[in-house]
């Protein structure tokens, strides 16, 4: 089994652990509650809590913990000045949410960000119209840092049997007995592209981690519960079953593309990935990023650095000509031959309940797609409850 980011797999869940109700309260946002979670659950390993001011500035000048490890996405703890003014160090602080105590931490450190440097780091620009730097700084002033410890874990029932702690899905993967796994991230239904990519990795290697992503995410993304119907119908009828695993990944999306990349693959070792798939604008947005970025910023750092072994995909499409799915890699026709979509024009066609191109999307994904998208504005336009009825 592969090691552990930094050879120790974090374990700071402790459901017993007593909490003191006069403790200093601090709510968070659905940003930092998941942070917490992956964290205490080891899969954001080695961290053990929210970053201090060493670790904040050496990640966010250079991608590196303040012990030289590679990491490439600050995780932090922000609160307003309001809240600060009251915090001492060495204090116990509760993490709530929604009035329910989650989490516990020791506040070791208690700083002033530079935001506009985080944003031009880690985003690479400091754009407000980039969904990243936006949130980055509508979130609050303060960062506190130091060690959490989950005392409550949050209920994540509508993944149900699909939520596993990293602990598991390494459990998982050696009972099924691969060696070699690879993870994909999404954020998005599974098209016609990423299943070519899924494809092309398990030809290589002995199962895949389809590890979609469903902390918070912008809201023209397509709704977490949505894709999870149609990861599972696509895999009930294109992969076979026992060489693909789901389960969610938890995190909140940043849309940091490259820094984003380095993270998604280090968190998915911290899983037990041995591979990882980058293709094209890996956790991009707009066009902020370069197609390729994601992946040529891996040769910043030595393989045994990374430790998962990456895999690079070109940009992907149904060639009418070849008849397949296809690359500039493999595929010599024009561009006019290829089948390809912008996700605006997509989510547009499955709004007006239209089926995309079989080539773009398989038939069962579209119609679970098109059925979510009305359901949603059903919702907005007050006509069902938040229920579904
Ligand atoms: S992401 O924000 O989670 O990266 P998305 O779910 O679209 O977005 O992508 C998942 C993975 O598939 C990423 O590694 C991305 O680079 C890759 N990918 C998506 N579409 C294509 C495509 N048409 N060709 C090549 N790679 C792609």
């Amino acid at each position: 089994m592969i090691q552990p980011h930094g050879g120790v797999l974090i374990n700071r869940v402790d459901e017993e652990l007593p909490v003191n109700d006069e403790n200093l309260i601090v709510e968070l946002d659905n940003i930092s509650f998941s942070d917490l979670e992956l964290i205490a659950i080891g899969a954001y390993s080695p961290l053990e809590g929210f970053m201090g001011e060493n670790d904040y500035r050496s990640v966010v000048r250079e991608m590196r913990l303040s012990s030289g490890l590679p990491w490439s996405i600050p995780i932090t703890l922000p609160v307003s000045n309001e809240v600060a003014k009251n915090i001492h160090y060495g204090e116990t602080i509760n993490l709530v949410k929604d009035g329910i105590v989650y989490g516990v931490m020791t506040v070791k450190d208690l700083f002033m960000p530079d935001k506009t440097e985080e944003a031009k780091q880690v985003f690479k620009t400091a754009d407000l119209n980039h969904p990243g730097v936006r949130k980055l700084f509508d979130r609050p002033e303060v960062y506190l840092g130091g060690p959490v410890t989950l005392v409550k874990r949050p209920t994540n029932d509508e993944f149900a049997g699909y939520y596993l702690v990293p602990t598991a899905t390494r459990a998982m993967f050696e009972k099924l007995g691969w060696n070699t796994i690879v993870g994909f991230q999404t954020r998005n239904p599974v098209h016609r592209a990423h299943e070519y990519l899924q494809k092309c990795a398990l030809e290589m290697v002995d199962g895949l981690f389809l590890n979609p992503l469903v902390g918070e995410t912008k809201a023209d993304d397509i709704p977490s519960d949505v894709r999870m119907r149609s990861y599972k119908i696509l895999l009930k009828h294109y992969y076979p079953s026992d060489r693909v695993f789901l389960s969610v990944f938890p995190a909140a999306m940043r849309y940091a593309g490259p820094r984003e990349a380095i993270f998604h693959a280090l968190v998915r070792k911290n899983y037990g990935c041995t591979h990882f798939i980058v293709g094209r604008d890996h956790a991009g947005v707009g066009n902020y990023y370069g197609s390729y970025d994601a992946q040529k910023i891996f040769s910043i750092f030595s393989q045994e650095e990374i430790g998962i072994q990456t895999i690079f995909f070109e940009n992907s499409y149904y060639c009418r000509k070849c008849e397949n799915m296809a690359s500039s890699r493999t595929c010599p026709h024009g561009k006019e031959h290829h089948v390809s979509l912008s996700g605006t024009k997509v989510r547009a066609m499955l709004q007006n309940g239209e089926m995309p191109p079989k080539e773009f999307s398989r038939p069962e994904v579209a119609k679970i797609l098109i059925e979510g998208m009305q359901q949603q504005s059903l919702f907005r336009s007050g006509m069902v409850a938040n229920d579904g009825k």
